[in-house]
């Protein structure tokens, strides 16, 4: 059975006042009575009012996790029971597909077609993936060479962690972080972003209906600078993983000096994507589409410098500015929609402000560049942009954007444009158009970032691990790597004398 927007605004969900916490698999208001609201940002209007977590809801929601790892439901569970309600909750998301996709694109603002056929699968499909970890997480034995020794290592949990996401994927988010703790046995507070935190609220309606024992999972909606710098300070939280600003990033590792927590975190970008003569042109144009417009360039790994090279340059820019100006701009919940509004007036403002900013430094937008029509388009709108003219020099060049705005820059030979791509604080993906097998290995070589695309752009998988070099991140989500960053080993050291 389709569900409709009305469906999803009249729903038992959506029309609580306000919508709640969940601490200790309890659903309450804050302990202050304080609330916030969440927008709808193609028009601006007033989805839901929700309860704002503050210091006392995090101390209780810490408490609770506390309580479950060391004693509560989750130590005593088997592995084997673990994962299965890993996998039920799969089950679960995939059930509520429809409602979910649509909840996510109302409150994000993002096209239907791609919650539906991207975030809302992928959120089901990662806790799938890590259901089958928990039964798998092995230590070693290890040939000492100390006499009559038996020494083996466990791989144990860290404890409590704390997950703070942003709102550009609000529910995929919460299953990267949610889904690996879980399968290492952790328990978890978890902060949703202010401006989306409907998905995340909902799934832990979910995480309920599976049957995880209370205090697992606790989700606390609120600020960043109040509910989430809590988290972050806290000093009974065992770990902290992140994903969001640089900026704040770096306020996460400062926080976490007090108990010394575990830090892990993934943050901007500003990737290149490099398109050489030999390419696929249809493919590569295509890509680089996806690369920069796909959620409307709110993406940490968007391909937001476009280098082309120099013979193929002026082709390559009038066939993407054409294919961008024709993009169907539009209100997230509409099927035909290709590019959503931005998540928020400020992002928007941040958004015009960089536009403007490559005005005056002398770069020329070829297409875009503007608010589309008013009257038509209320929300937090902006046209796809295309950036000629531009230096590497230029902020638009150097900074992360996080909107549809892509710069293109021209270039001669493979070293030149890999020490240009190098050459940036950010270190997080890539992207390399050829069909020359031996420069695309040759070109990823020499790229510095924890992802690099061949003539493809934007695809994860669960079992692939991804995170940031360099100013964009610490350590590894999704695959096995990230195992590494919800365990801790332990040596055990036997005397058989
Ligand atoms: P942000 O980094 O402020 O927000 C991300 C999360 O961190 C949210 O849950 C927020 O509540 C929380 N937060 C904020 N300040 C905090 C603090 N002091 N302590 C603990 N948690 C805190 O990002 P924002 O302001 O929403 O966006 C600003 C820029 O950040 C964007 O324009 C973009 O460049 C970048 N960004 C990157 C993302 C990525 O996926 N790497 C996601 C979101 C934003
Ligand atoms: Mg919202």
């Amino acid at each position: 059975m389709a569900v409709g927007v009305s469906d999803i605004l009249q729903s038992a969900f959506l029309t609580q006042h306000p919508v709640k916490m969940l601490i200790k698999g309890q659903w309450v208001e804050s302990a202050s009575g304080k609330t916030f609201e969440t927008f709808d940002p193609s028009s601006g209007r007033v989805l839901a009012t929700v309860a704002e977590g503050g210091q006392e809801d995090i101390d209780r929601a810490v408490r609770a996790a506390r309580k479950a790892f060391e004693s509560g439901g989750w130590s005593r569970l088997t592995p084997s029971q673990r994962g299965r309600l890993l996998w039920k909750l799969a089950d679960l998301i995939e059930q509520n597909a429809d409602e979910l996709a649509l909840l996510e694109s109302l409150d994000n603002g993002k096209p239907i077609r791609y919650a539906r056929s991207i975030d809302i699968p992928q959120a089901a499909d990662h806790f799938r993936y890590f259901a089958g970890w928990v039964t798998k997480l092995e230590g070693n034995t290890i040939p000492v060479s100390v006499p009559n020794m038996f020494t083996y290592t466990l791989r144990e949990p860290l404890g409590v962690v704390g997950q703070i996401i942003p709102w550009n994927f609000p529910l995929q988010m919460a299953a990267w972080k949610l889904a690996p703790a879980l399968a290492c046995g952790n328990t978890v507070v978890l902060k949703p972003a202010e401006q989306t935190p409907l998905t995340a609220l909902r799934l832990g309606e979910l995480i309920c209906e599976a049957g995880f024992p209370r205090g697992v999972v606790n989700i606390v909606p609120g600020f960043g600078d109040t509910a989430g710098a809590t988290l972050a300070a806290h000093p009974d939280v065992d770990k902290i993983a992140f994903t969001g600003s640089t900026e704040v990033g770096k306020k996460i590792l400062q926080a976490s000096v007090g108990n010394l927590k575990k830090v892990t975190l993934e943050l901007g970008g500003k990737s290149p994507n490099i398109i050489f003569p030999d390419a696929d042109m249809k493919l590569a144009i295509r890509g680089a589409m996806n690369a920069i417009f796909f959620n409307q360039g709110q993406v940490c790994t968007a391909g937001s410098r476009l280098f082309v090279h120099t013979s193929i340059y002026d082709q390559v820019i009038s066939e993407l500015s054409k294919a961008a100006s024709n993009m169907k701009i539009g209100a997230g919940a509409d099927p035909a929609t290709e590019l959503g509004p931005l998540i928020s007036p400020e992002q928007l403002e941040r958004v015009k402000h960089y536009i403007e900013l490559g005005r005056s430094e002398g770069a020329v937008p070829v297409t875009g560049g503007q608010r589309p029509e008013r009257e038509q388009l209320p929300g937090y709108f902006i046209q796809p942009t295309v950036f000629d003219k531009v230096h590497d020099q230029m902020t638009i060049a150097r900074e992360e954007i996080f909107g549809p705005v892509v710069v293109a820059l021209p270039f001669d030979t493979i070293e030149e444009v890999t020490t240009r791509a190098n050459r940036s604080m950010y270190g997080l993906a890539a992207g390399v158009w050829t069909t020359d097998v031996k420069k695309a290995h040759e070109v990823s070589a020499a790229l510095k970032a924890g992802v690099v695309w061949i003539n493809t752009y934007n695809v994860f998988d669960a079992a692939a691990p991804m995170g940031g070099y360099k100013q964009s991140g610490y350590g590894r989500e999704m695959g096995h790597a990230v195992l590494d960053a919800y365990t801790q080993l332990k040596t055990v050291w036997v005397n058989l004398w």
